[in-house]
């Protein structure tokens, strides 16, 4: 979700004023996902390279996500939306550790639209959190290494739960991957647009899954998979 900082400085507003803007655009786009009947939707909210910025943004962020998850459990749980989480959750504060599982908990029986929020989330972390349990499942002899292939390994990932997604969108034109997913997203389509995140809405999304929809998906063959 990139371009919340441009977007504010664009207005001459401090940073956390785009962070806020950009919370509305993820009211808006969890709403479209559900209306398109999407099933999961992954949020990059905030990345372990996150904890770098200033201490105030830090907090004004995490501020940003127990007030977000205190105020629009209830309309997640009217739209019958489940609230998952990924990263090192245990690194969180406190306080955005308790409202994120009572709304984990809150959400947990509804079948629409799964959102998984990615918090303190690294792609190269979770790879390397995958290897630790691997090997702790081979040394108390659970496993034997010569099994280990691709659906074992991902079995080991944060994501174990979901499919990989099918299409990553990436706002404010940055062509970078930025240590989001990087063993799910082997064959996602990607969208770049220009938008910076609190500009994207309900419309962006529609465009977005558009343009995945004309893709020739080939997964690696030579025919659609
Ligand atoms: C990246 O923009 C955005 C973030 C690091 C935070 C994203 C957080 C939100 C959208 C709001 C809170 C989230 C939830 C789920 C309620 P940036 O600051 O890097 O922008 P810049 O690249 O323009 O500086």
């Amino acid at each position: 979700m990139d371009g919340n900082g441009r977007w504010a400085r664009e207005r001459g507003h401090p940073r956390i004023r785009g962070h806020r803007a950009g919370a509305e655009s993820v009211r808006a786009t969890v709403e479209a996902c559900g209306d398109l009947g999407v099933e999961f939707l992954t949020l990059y909210a905030f990345s372990s390279e996150n904890w770098k910025r200033p201490e105030g943004e830090v907090q004004a962020l995490m501020g940003l996500l127990e007030r977000f998850l205190k105020e629009k459990t209830t309309e997640m749980a009217e739209r019958n939306v489940r609230l998952q989480a990924i990263g090192r959750l245990t690194q969180l504060p406190q306080r955005c550790q308790k409202a994120l599982h009572r709304a984990i908990e809150r959400t947990a029986d509804n079948t629409g639209l799964t959102v998984v929020l990615a918090l303190s989330y690294g792609g190269r972390e979770e790879i390397i959190d995958a290897v630790k349990s691997l090997v702790h499942h081979v040394q108390a002899g659970h496993l034997d290494p010569a099994m280990i292939d691709p659906d074992v390994f991902s079995k080991h990932l944060y994501t174990r739960y979901y499919p990989d997604p099918d299409l990553l969108i990436r706002t404010s034109g940055e062509l970078r991957l930025s240590n989001f997913l990087l063993w799910q997203i082997s064959y996602a389509e990607i969208h770049v647009t220009p938008k910076l995140w609190p500009d994207f809405g309900k419309q962006e999304l529609y465009d977005a899954v558009a343009d995945f929809s004309r893709r020739q998906r080939r997964f690696g063959g030579l025919t659609e998979g």
